[in-house]
């Protein structure tokens, strides 16, 4: 199937599964799982929230799909995860095409060789991340950034509706 195809069809499912889901806990478990097995590029899916209170502000995993990562809370001043929450990324998306070429990266696994994140939303505040690596290089083009962009959205959107 075409990648555009592909994307398509993910991105109707993650719609659905966004209507049906009843918090965004549940959500956030279907679109990792969705995301890791339909999305071939796709090799490690998960979410990190800011931890609330926290000072200095803190990311804690979440749900996440893919080998187990010893990352399981970045300081924003850590990482490419770190750059994309902190303040001075604006809340930008940050895509990484060669991560070995990129000093603020962390290892999760040898074999990434790029990776996304996208900043969630709520109420105009980042509460957290997805975040997608992949063992090929460059593989989050802009319909790829768009659909992962679109997936925090509905994310964001059920936080605000229906708190975890
Ligand atoms: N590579 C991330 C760390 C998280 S793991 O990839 C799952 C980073 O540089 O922030």
């Amino acid at each position: 199937m075409a990648v555009a195809a592909r994307i398509e069809e993910v991105r109707n499912e993650v719609t659905e599964f966004a209507e049906r889901s009843r918090s965004a806990a549940e959500l956030m478990q279907s679109v990792v799982k969705l995301l890791h097995d339909r999305m071939l590029k796709y090799n490690w899916v998960g979410f990190y929230l800011l931890e609330p209170g926290a000072d200095p502000p803190v990311l804690v995993l979440g749900a996440f799909e893919g080998a187990m990562t010893p990352h399981t809370r970045i300081p924003l001043n850590q990482g490419i995860c770190g750059a994309a929450a902190s303040a001075a990324s604006s809340g930008q998306t940050v895509v990484v095409d060669d991560v070995n070429k990129d000093p603020r990266y962390l290892a999760c696994s040898l074999e990434t060789k790029s990776e996304i994140v996208v900043p969630v939303f709520v109420q105009g505040e980042i509460v957290g991340e997805l975040d997608i690596d992949s063992h090929f290089p460059a593989a989050f083009t802009p319909e790829h950034q768009a659909l992962v962009q679109y997936c925090a959205q509905l994310v964001g959107q059920k936080m605000e509706a229906s708190p975890i």
